[in-house]
């Protein structure tokens, strides 16, 4: 045990569990700003972790980008877990179809011999659409599902990077970059002291669904994100964290 204490990360996992005010931090070697496969070390610790919690017939929340694709690459069936259903957390936030919650649920669903259900909405979504999508009784069913989620899983991006990413309008993004917003999940930003500063208007998940009856785990890695790691921990809704040495190196030494 005492060769497994020294060699693994548990003084950096312990240190960021203080430093993020987190239950449960697993650290995997490696930067994946640096190298790909550090984020499919995460996607293995993620599924580890997966199975040691879920049972079976619960509904897992799982967001878009390219970690949780990453998750769902090395997904493998959840025995013990059986009957889970895997949904989208919120609909479009603008992202390219691998990288879309959709696409990832459903990959995840079929590996893990689960099932899945989709959230088909159009983004950017005018107010007047929003009302009338959320009125239709099949969306209304599966944004039940997501609100009563047992376990969500979900990335946590650099604000300016996502919203690129997402090509945010002129405005939106003049709202993102005046706001200070240093870290996005769920399409929500946050500035670094983790106040929302802007959010995509979509259906699903909402900041406020995330309360104390779940398990959220966020996965994110690589220095570049330590910042938005800190700054989206600040308001403290989710209880695990996986990530890797190039994250947690910053964030314990510089933040
Ligand atoms: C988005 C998620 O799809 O991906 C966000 O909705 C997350 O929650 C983002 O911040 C992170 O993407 P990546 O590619 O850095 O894992």
């Amino acid at each position: 045990d005492f060769i497994k204490e020294v060699s693994g990360f548990s003084v950096l996992e312990q240190q960021l569990k203080e430093i993020l005010h987190v239950d449960h931090v697993i650290v995997v070697p490696g930067n994946s700003d640096e190298l790909d496969w550090v984020k499919q070390e995460m996607g293995k610790a993620s599924v580890n972790y997966l199975k040691t919690i879920l049972k079976a017939n619960q509904t897992i929340a799982v967001t878009g980008g390219t970690s949780m694709a990453a998750v769902a690459e090395v997904m493998l069936p959840l025995d013990q877990a059986s009957n889970c259903m895997f949904v989208p957390a919120r609909g479009g936030l603008g992202e390219r179809m691998e990288n879309q919650a959709n696409t990832i649920c459903a990959e995840m669903a079929k590996k893990a011999n689960g099932q899945y259900r989709l959230l088909h909405v159009p983004d950017p979504l005018s107010e007047e659409s929003y009302q009338m999508i959320i009125g239709e009784p099949s969306v209304g069913e599966i944004l039940e599902l997501i609100r009563d989620a047992h376990v969500v899983i979900h990335g946590i991006g650099d604000a300016l990077t996502m919203a690129q990413r997402r090509k945010t309008s002129l405005d939106n993004t003049k709202k993102i970059i005046n706001g200070h917003a240093v870290s996005e999940a769920f399409g929500y930003y946050f500035d670094k002291d983790g106040k929302v500063v802007h959010k995509v208007r979509t259906v699903g998940l909402q900041l406020e669904d995330l309360h104390q009856s779940k398990c959220v785990i966020a996965v994110a890695g690589g220095e570049s994100k330590a910042k938005a790691i800190y700054s989206y921990f600040k308001q403290g809704k989710s209880n695990v964290l996986i990530t890797d040495e190039g994250a947690a190196n910053k964030l314990a030494r510089d933040i």
